[in-house]
């Protein structure tokens, strides 16, 4: 068992944290906002009840849900052995997150940023040990995706980076190994390059969400389609990708149109407010979108 706080406690960190605690140990789950701290641990007991309703862990769904206090501030840092941040994709934010987590954790403790884009090696810049500093990049849902990219900053040791490969397959997650700090990483560079030429196709009127999806699904074997994987992810995460990217000089990698960025403005943020490429029923099933 080992002590993990987990910072944020969106649609990332919630997902964490219920992966952390699975695998036995004690989790802080800590976040700003109250309602975000109750909404993750009531979205964590309808998950893991489902997951052992279907036999997918072996522990029983109260003891796993036990091992996750939600906290409000970064205290618990102190008594840490791994911190893993998955706050919103804003770099002023995530800087102040990783020079205040510095001063708390105790030394090697890795402190691990599950950001999309922003480099590993600015975040490990704002602490006076970026040698424990990485990129852990887990994928959402995070309970039922299977890997994680493990990504090297600059100055990552390779102690700490293979200890958190370790520490990947523990939690009983693939570990991708991201060896160079560069925007996007691995698996969201290759995603970038799908996305942007469904959406290129949609908005030129060639093709409809549904029919593209469908068709990455049944012929690529993708278990969902890109239009799918953001609405899952959500449209204010992928726009707040994007505008970093850009702003790195990296516009070639994002979308070409702003359509998502048009959809996020009119508050189709995806599944979790129940309406983006798709709608959504109050449980969460996807049916077509009808249009406004
Ligand atoms: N959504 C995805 O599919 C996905 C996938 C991989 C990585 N990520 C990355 O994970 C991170 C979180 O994304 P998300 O989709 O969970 O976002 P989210 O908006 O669902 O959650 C972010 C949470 O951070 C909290 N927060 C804001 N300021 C904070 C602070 N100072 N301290 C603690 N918590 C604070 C917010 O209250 C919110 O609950 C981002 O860096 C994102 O790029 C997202």
């Amino acid at each position: 068992m080992q002590r993990v706080l987990v910072v944020g406690a969106g649609f990332m960190g919630a997902g964490i944290a219920q992966v952390c605690a699975q695998a036995g140990h004690q989790v802080s789950l800590m976040d700003v906002k109250p309602e975000a701290l109750n909404r993750a641990m009531e979205g964590m007991k309808t998950s893991v009840g489902k997951l052992a309703s279907k036999g997918l862990i072996n522990d029983n769904p109260g003891a796993v849900l036990a091992r996750v206090t939600p906290v409000d501030s970064l205290e618990s840092a102190a008594s840490a052995d791994w911190v893993l941040e998955a706050a919103l994709e804003i770099e002023s934010l995530k800087l102040e997150l990783f020079a205040e987590l510095d001063r708390l954790a105790k030394p090697g403790t890795p402190l691990a940023s599950n950001t999309s884009s922003i480099p590993i090696s600015r975040l490990a810049a704002a602490t006076s040990h970026p040698e424990r500093v990485l990129g852990l990049h887990f994928f959402g849902p995070v309970p039922l995706m299977g890997l994680v990219e493990v990504v090297k900053g600059d100055k990552t040791s390779d102690e700490v980076f293979e200890r958190s490969m370790a520490f990947v397959r523990a939690l009983g997650k693939h570990p991708v190994r991201v060896g160079r700090d560069i925007p996007g990483f691995v698996m969201n560079r290759v995603f970038a390059a799908a996305f942007r030429e469904a959406v290129d196709l949609v908005a030129n009127g060639v093709t409809t969400p549904e029919d593209l999806d469908a068709g990455m699904r049944l012929g690529y074997g993708w278990a969902a389609g890109p239009f799918e994987v953001v609405d899952n992810a959500g449209l204010d995460t992928f726009v707040l990708i994007d505008r970093f990217l850009q702003s790195m000089g990296e516009a070639d990698l994002v979308a070409r149109c702003d359509l998502v960025e048009k959809m996020a403005e009119q508050g189709r943020l995806g599944r979790k407010v129940g309406k983006g490429f798709y709608d959504y029923t109050p449980e969460g099933k996807r049916v077509l979108r009808k249009e406004e």
